[in-house]
């Protein structure tokens, strides 16, 4: 079986408190950087598929900009309505200074 992972990014292109949007097989991913960590999630907030690259992080969440729901970087479950249901996390690993991603798993 194939390696799931995708590097995406440079470790230092993503300074703390920070994050960037990428491509990778086919989803739209938002890379986060907090608390010393690096996330993988869905660029898509579930309550109305709206990007949240345009929102902020707050610590370890990120904030939908256009209802203001969070979510949980790490597990995507959302903190505080409207937004019900999680979003869509993926596994991260670094390797080589680099953020791979596994965005099919
Ligand atoms: S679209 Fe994100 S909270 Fe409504």
């Amino acid at each position: 079986m194939s390696d799931p992972y995708i590097a995406v990014a440079e470790c230092a292109a993503i300074p703390e408190g920070g994050f960037i949007k990428v491509k990778a097989a086919g989803v739209d991913l938002l890379i986060a950087h907090a608390g010393g960590r690096y996330y993988a999630i869905e660029d898509l907030c579930s309550h109305e598929d709206y990007p949240l690259s345009f929102g902020c992080l707050h610590g370890a969440s990120i904030k939908c900009s256009l209802h203001g729901s969070s979510f949980d970087l790490a597990t995507g479950r959302p903190l505080d309505p409207p937004a019900e249901q999680p979003i869509r996390v993926f596994p991260v690993q670094i390797k080589d200074d680099r953020i791979w991603v596994a965005p099919g798993i």
